[in-house]
């Protein structure tokens, strides 16, 4: 927003974006209740939306460090006893009540880093039972004041149950664990992790088509080891959002944008990974393709910063800073709809009051502070909270 100017917030939308001066006028001095505050030139930008995380899980996986950085695949650590199956084991055995208390801890931190709604998936269950408990506290989580909102989302084809054989698995998710979840009726999209040594394209666009003919909405993991096929399949379906996409060919890439599909990559987990390439920000910015950033947060990529990602982008990739702002608000903001249906990720007449006031007059902060919040306050849906305690 430029300088010198107002917003004006009414029942937590934001009713316009005036000059300063006329709103001194018109509101300051005519409503008697109006609460103003005053940022003495301080930038002003939307509420971030992550619109890619697996919020809850117990257990810890930091071991795996010296693993990767031993040169072990994430399918070899998997095979080990570790990766997925592991925080499965440590998820199943947590009580509701820790797992909520982790998840109210990460959505203060993403909070913190300016975050104002998340996407949050199940994943860590893969069992009917367990699936439909981490959607039902997402559900409970989504109804805190002053966190962030929630988009919830259904995982469970995230990795095989371990003890199963996979064709067993995907005949349970299909006869029960998904008839199970369209009938609890608080998980708004389905997701799939369709990777070669987890779910296949076919098995993928069994589970998706059964999802989508039971109401829910798509999402889908794709191609983060290599090119399997998801891209392609996402297009057939016109999935929201696919996600990962860093070995996807430029074929799927144009596919995808021609579905309206949109690209979400997850810069954090190449980061985690010692990964050396990244996935091509820029040619989607040439190509006018729309593609947002989350943060995948998991036991495997421990960050809920979106600034900290953006950072990652514009200070080693050299992605242009607003480019990189538009992949963190507006743009995953039309893959994950606020609660109250109203716009959110834009500052603009009628939209979700979810903003963030930077630490002076420069925008370009939001994503130059690696290792620090750049966020004085947030307002959430018109109330303001101070990060400065
Ligand atoms: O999106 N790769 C699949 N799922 C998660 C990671 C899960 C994990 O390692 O626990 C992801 O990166
Ligand atoms: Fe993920």
């Amino acid at each position: 927003m430029a300088a010198g100017n107002a917003i004006i917030i009414e029942d937590g939308l934001i009713k316009c974006v005036v000059e300063s001066a006329v709103a001194k006028d018109e509101y300051q001095s005519t409503c008697e209740d109006t609460e103003v505050y005053s940022l003495q030139g301080s930038a002003v930008i939307p509420g971030l939306v992550d619109a890619h995380t697996h919020l809850l899980w117990a257990g810890d996986r930091s071991q795996e460090i010296r693993w990767k950085q031993a040169g072990i695949s994430y399918a070899d650590i998997a095979e080990r006893g570790g990766g997925i199956g592991h925080t499965v084991r440590a998820t199943r055995a947590a009580s509701s009540e820790e797992l909520a208390i982790d998840g109210i801890t990460r959505m203060e931190s993403a909070l913190a880093n300016g975050t104002t709604h998340l996407e949050a998936k199940s994943g860590y269950g893969l069992d009917t039972e367990t699936e439909c408990r981490l959607i039902e506290i997402m559900d409970r989580l989504s109804n805190h004041h002053n966190l962030p909102s929630l988009d919830i989302t259904w995982l469970g084809a995230h990795d095989i149950a371990p003890g199963m054989k996979r064709s067993e698995y995907v005949e349970q998710i299909l006869s029960e664990q998904l008839p199970a979840v369209i009938d609890q009726g608080l998980a708004r999209s389905a997701d799939v992790f369709c990777e070669p040594g987890w779910f296949s394209c076919e098995e993928s666009e069994d589970i998706l088509r059964d999802a989508r003919a039971g109401g829910l909405a798509l999402r889908m993991h794709i191609d983060e080891f290599k090119d399997g096929g998801g891209g392609q399949l996402a297009a057939e379906l016109k999935v929201e959002s696919a996600d990962h996409a860093h070995y996807t060919s430029t074929q799927s890439r144009a596919q995808m944008h021609e579905a309206n599909v949109n690209t979400g990559f997850l810069p954090g987990t190449p980061y985690s990974q010692g990964e050396k390439n990244w996935p091509p920000f820029q040619q989607y910015i040439d190509e006018s393709w729309r593609w947002s950033i989350a943060s995948d947060f998991n036991p495997n990529c421990q960050t809920l910063s979106l600034p900290f990602l953006a950072s990652v982008l514009v200070q080693r990739v050299g992605i242009d800073p607003l480019a990189t702002l538009a992949a963190a608000t507006c743009n995953p903001a039309q893959t994950t709809p606020h609660p109250s249906g109203k716009a959110h990720g834009v500052i603009e007449k009628g939209a979700v009051a979810n903003l963030n006031i930077l630490e002076g007059e420069n925008w370009e902060n939001w994503c130059l502070r690696p290792g620090h919040s750049p966020f004085a306050a947030t307002m959430l849906e018109g109330v303001m909270i101070s990060h400065n305690s």
